[in-house]
């Protein structure tokens, strides 16, 4: 299977009770992250993996607001589903909620407030989709595994278990919120049983997978950022990684209009005209800046 048939799935619900009070009347998705909102970052994960069939999850209250940001997802050329999920149940419970959108294909899904750079990206996203059944997840290193889902090695490097948030962590490698699962995974998702903090855990899912052998973890070295919107000062951090590197270069983080045009999915027109949507902006002369 291919990209053509692998669906995406950003999942964007939460209370963003960590962020308040900014969160209180906007969803932590559509925050800032430097000059665009958080969640075209993961939008263009799913993007740049070749994904143009997407459903948005977010909670009843925020459904409006994502609408209005991101549309039918034409100006693009692709195609946004958008499901409610009624109050924050786990992060397995998105493909029980997203079962009809699936319609039975394999999927990538990415959660709305991570935030991946690197270069060679696309090909490890690629390297993923290829793999016709089974799970992928990636492992990152960071200092503080304690707050993720940790994997757990095996002596001989394979993975043994992967456990959230361990108080002791087994190692240093997080599972980012970047999930490539087969088909199965919604008839999975409704195998699991609540946590003892009530949710349907992604991890557990993943235990699913694991114990058929179905799962690989694909590392993302250390030139690979995934970067942490979880407080106050890492989403700053995150705007000014985003802003430093941009400036420098003169290249955007993230940008769906430029992945679109470059996959071929919007004509020169259809970006002239977003980047008339933006022109008093500098997303908007970078936009205008890539065909002239
Ligand atoms: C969730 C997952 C965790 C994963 C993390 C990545 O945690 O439960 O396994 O490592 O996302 O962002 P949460 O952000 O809900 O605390």
């Amino acid at each position: 299977m291919t990209s053509t048939d692998r669906k995406g799935i950003i999942l964007a619900g939460g209370t963003g009770s960590r962020l308040h009070p900014i969160t209180m009347g906007v969803s932590k998705q559509l925050l800032p992250v430097y000059d665009k909102p958080m969640i075209y970052y993961p939008l263009s994960v799913l993007m740049l993996t070749g994904i143009r069939e997407i459903c948005i999850i977010t909670t009843p209250q925020d459904q409006d607001q994502f609408v209005r940001t991101l549309g039918d997802g034409s100006q693009w050329g692709l195609r946004l589903t958008y499901v409610i999920q009624p109050s924050p149940d786990g992060l397995a419970q998105a493909y029980i909620l997203a079962e009809e959108f699936l319609a039975g294909n394999p999927s990538a899904m990415v959660l709305g407030d991570n935030i991946f750079f690197g270069h060679g990206l696309p090909e490890q996203l690629q390297a993923a989709d290829k793999r016709k059944t089974g799970g992928t997840v990636f492992g990152y290193r960071v200092a503080d595994p304690e707050r993720y889902g940790v994997v757990d090695f095996a002596s001989d490097g394979s993975v043994h278990q992967i456990v959230e948030k361990p108080d002791k962590a087994p190692s240093s490698y997080a599972v980012t919120g970047l999930y490539f699962l087969d088909g199965s995974a919604p008839l999975r998702a409704r195998m699991v049983a609540p946590s003892a903090r009530g949710e349907l855990e992604i991890v557990t899912l993943l235990e699913s997978y694991l114990h058929d052998g179905m799962l690989s973890v694909q590392q993302m070295g250390r030139g690979y950022a995934w970067l942490d919107t979880g407080t106050h000062a890492s989403l700053l951090d995150a705007g000014n990684f985003v802003r430093t590197l941009s400036e420098r270069q003169g290249q955007q983080v993230g940008c769906p209009e430029e992945i679109a045009w470059e996959k071929g999915w919007i004509s020169s027109d259809q970006l002239l005209e977003r980047a008339q949507l933006f022109a008093k902006t500098s997303y908007g002369s970078y936009l205008k800046r890539l065909v002239v």
